[in-house]
């Protein structure tokens, strides 16, 4: 693993395996993510300043105009419920009749053995019992989170198609790692070519979570899973009389010149590789973690640990690092998984990360699962442009959410941004403290489970034709893989394991945006974007102006930047011990006293009182 992993870090990371055929190419993309994404990461793209007309919320505006005809397809076969009193709630727990089978050490070590093993015995799971279904109308009283209204975008090419033929998945088959089958609640895996790691094990683990948690409500379908970084569905090849072979393809992230369906990835249920463990206990350490320190008590500086040799954008933030000559605000570090996982990764516990105001967010070679841990800081999240969304990240609004960073000069970028939360310290909290509370709430395992429901279910409503099993799928259960699964593997899926079937159903999925709101999101987003510009933009002026003539002559300017210059030395902030804070000195006592004023203004308190009563 870590020749394989030290080989991947030196290779050039854009290799898009659509361009090739055959399994090698997932595998060597798949390399670089276990090192890019670490402990940290966000969103990005090119030329953000100037092409703020093109922010990729959803796949691609001509889809959109295209009227659905979808009229009728085929009808899942979901076992009627008889009327009555409720069934108990279905409850699960683990038992395995056998240990597990013996490891072929000649198998690499980056692919996951514990599926091939699953798969080969396969004859666990058919003497377990059917599902025992749930009311198929239980419902939650709840309407799900806005970003579900993304499932409709994301199915609409299909549905404006008139839905999904078989030949338009077997298209899909060319890049994808496995084939997805469920019929009456049963599961069946095809392995088509491994992925990298444990990301299809841990993608099937979560499925099956999800049968568990709905028994009976997940309708038939047939899809195709590809777990590589990028996108490879390109929406220009699918126009017209073309998109009779648009291929429907479930992956982890998007961009605004593709058609891939976004789906949660495994982190979710764990990434064994590098410790980082299931998503609801990681995100309960978050929330205690992120309680540790005041974010005033924080350092006031821009933070990011992660691994820079996966992408060249991030060995440009690395060149924003603090140094004897420079200060750009940023403190940049190196995340050394290799190192690490001889340390026993004491130092790569995300929820000792929340220590800056401030943290960064950077796209690797793709999207990065490190996005859900950096927004659930309460620290002010500095997004460098994004290119690639994923299932959650495309109702995150600038200025509300996060603050975002251009991707050409991010240096100045990162300073402004830093500066500018410095001397807001108000609004720079309540950013902060929107996005740890979208990730708390909105982006609980409950709704990650549901959200897969209403993606599948939507899915297969597309499907035209009717699922069947194909001769070369084996089906799979909890058992088939937990009961194969060893080491820190077997400990996540048995921490990740669904308990107890949800009577009370999923939460309503919303409805799609129509044209006016969808243009309106838009709009919103630019406006934000467009400000930010503005204030950095102003900002570089007075700067530039400065350095060229201290006495500007200009009346009109030189109230500007006094104004400014008294808004930046609000008393807070000239408090020199507050300018040294990131010191080890920091912890001294008396600048926390020093803080205690600003706290204390009342209009503060009303803005934040949920955050201070769990400090
Ligand atoms: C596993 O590593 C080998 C080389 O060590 C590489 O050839 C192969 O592509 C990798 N497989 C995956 C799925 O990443
Ligand atoms: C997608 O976004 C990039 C910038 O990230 C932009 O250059 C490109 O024009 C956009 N494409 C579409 C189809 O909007
Ligand atoms: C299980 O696998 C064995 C050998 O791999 C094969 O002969 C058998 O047909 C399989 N059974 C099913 C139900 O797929
Ligand atoms: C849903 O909740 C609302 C208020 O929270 C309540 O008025 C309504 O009766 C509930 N509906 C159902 C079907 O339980
Ligand atoms: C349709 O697909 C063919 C083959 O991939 C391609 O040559 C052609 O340009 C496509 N047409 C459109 C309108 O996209
Ligand atoms: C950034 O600077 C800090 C402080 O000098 C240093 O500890 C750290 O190693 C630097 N990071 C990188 C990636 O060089
Ligand atoms: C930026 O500068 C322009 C003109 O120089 C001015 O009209 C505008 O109000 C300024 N905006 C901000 C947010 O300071
Ligand atoms: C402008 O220049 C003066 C003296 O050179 C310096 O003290 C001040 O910090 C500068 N202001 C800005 C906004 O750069
Ligand atoms: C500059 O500010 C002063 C008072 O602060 C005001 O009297 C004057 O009109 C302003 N000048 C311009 C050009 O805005
Ligand atoms: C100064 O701060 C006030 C209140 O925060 C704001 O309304 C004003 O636009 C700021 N002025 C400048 C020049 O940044
Ligand atoms: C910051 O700390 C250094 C020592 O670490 C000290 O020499 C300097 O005076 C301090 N600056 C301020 C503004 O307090
Ligand atoms: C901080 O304030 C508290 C009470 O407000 C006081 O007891 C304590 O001595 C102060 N600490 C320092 C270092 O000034």
């Amino acid at each position: 693993m870590a020749t394989a992993a030290a080989d991947a870090a030196a290779a050039v990371p854009d290799a898009r395996r659509w361009t090739k055929a055959g399994p090698s190419s997932p595998v060597t993309t798949a390399i670089f993510l276990f090192f890019f994404v670490v402990v940290v990461g966000v969103l990005v793209s090119a030329r953000w300043i100037t092409t703020t007309t093109h922010l990729a919320i959803t796949n691609l505006d001509q889809w959109r105009t295209q009227p659905a005809i979808l009229t009728g397809t085929y009808t899942t076969s979901i076992p009627a419920i008889p009327a009555g009193p409720p069934p108990p709630r279905p409850t699960y727990s683990l038992s395995c009749s056998a240990p597990p089978l013996a490891r072929d050490p000649d198998i690499p070590s980056n692919i996951s053995q514990t599926l091939s093993l699953a798969l080969a015995s396969n004859a666990t799971c058919a003497s377990l019992p059917d599902p025992q279904p749930i009311p198929a109308a239980a419902a939650a009283n709840a309407t799900c989170p806005a970003y579900f209204r993304f499932i409709h975008e994301d199915l609409h090419p299909w549905r404006a198609a008139g839905g999904i033929t078989r030949a338009m998945l077997d298209r899909a088959r060319a890049t994808a790692n496995f084939r997805l089958v469920v019929l009456r609640g049963r599961a069946y895996i095809e392995r088509i070519a491994p992925a990298f790691q444990t990301r299809d094990l841990f993608t099937i683990w979560g499925i099956l979570q999800l049968l568990r948690r709905y028994p009976g409500r997940v309708p038939d379908l047939d899809l195709m899973f590809d777990c590589v970084d990028w996108p490879v569905v390109h929406a220009d090849e699918y126009q017209g009389d073309n998109a009779t072979a648009m291929p429907p393809l479930f992956r982890y992230c998007g961009d605004n010149e593709t058609l891939d369906v976004v789906f949660p990835d495994w982190s979710f249920w764990g990434w064994a590789e590098i410790n980082i463990k299931p998503w609801d206990a990681l995100q309960k350490d978050l929330s205690v973690g992120n309680k540790r320190v005041r974010w005033i008590d924080r350092e006031p500086y821009a933070y990011w640990k992660g691994n820079p040799e996966v992408a060249a954008i991030r060995q440009e933030l690395v060149k924003c690092n603090v140094s004897s000559k420079q200060e750009w605000n940023a403190r940049i570090y190196k995340q050394d998984w290799i190192k690490e996982s001889k340390a026993g990764y004491k130092k790569s516990n995300l929820a000792n990360q929340c220590t800056h105001r401030y943290k960064i967010y950077i796209e690797g070679s793709a999207w990065s699962v490190s996005e859900k841990y950096i927004l659930a800081c309460d620290s002010m999240t500095l997004v460098i442009k994004p290119k690639y969304y994923d299932f959650f990240s495309r109702v995150l609004m600038p200025t509300q959410h996060y603050w975002p960073v251009r991707d050409d000069s991010k240096c100045s970028s990162i300073k402004y941004a830093v500066d500018w939360g410095n001397s807001h310290k108000k609004k720079a909290q309540q950013i902060g403290k929107k996005a740890s509370k979208f990730i708390q709430q909105e982006l609980s395992m409950d709704h990650i489970y549901d959200y897969m429901f209403h993606l599948l279910t939507e899915y297969a409503k597309l499907l035209r034709f009717k699922p069947t099993k194909p001769p070369e799928a084996v089906e799979v259960c909890p058992e088939s893989l937990a009961c194969q699964a060893i080491g820190r593997e077997k400990k996540f899926m048995q921490d990740s394991m669904v308990k107890s079937a949800n009577v009370a159903g999923p939460c309503n999925l919303p409805p799609p945006f129509s044209p006016e709101e969808y243009r309106k999101l838009q709009q919103r987003k630019e406006k934000y974007m467009d400000q930010v510009e503005t204030l950095e933009r102003n900002a570089s002026k007075l700067e530039e102006r400065n350095a060229s003539k201290p006495e500007d002559s200009n009346p009109e300017e030189q109230n500007a930047s006094k104004s400014e210059e008294r808004n930046a030395s609000k008393p807070e902030d000239s408090n020199p011990e507050e300018r040294n804070a990131s010191k080890p000195e920091d912890s001294n006592p008396e600048e926390r006293n020093a803080s205690k004023p600003e706290d204390s203004n009342p209009e503060e308190r009303n803005a934040s009182k949920p955050e201070d009563s769990h400090r």
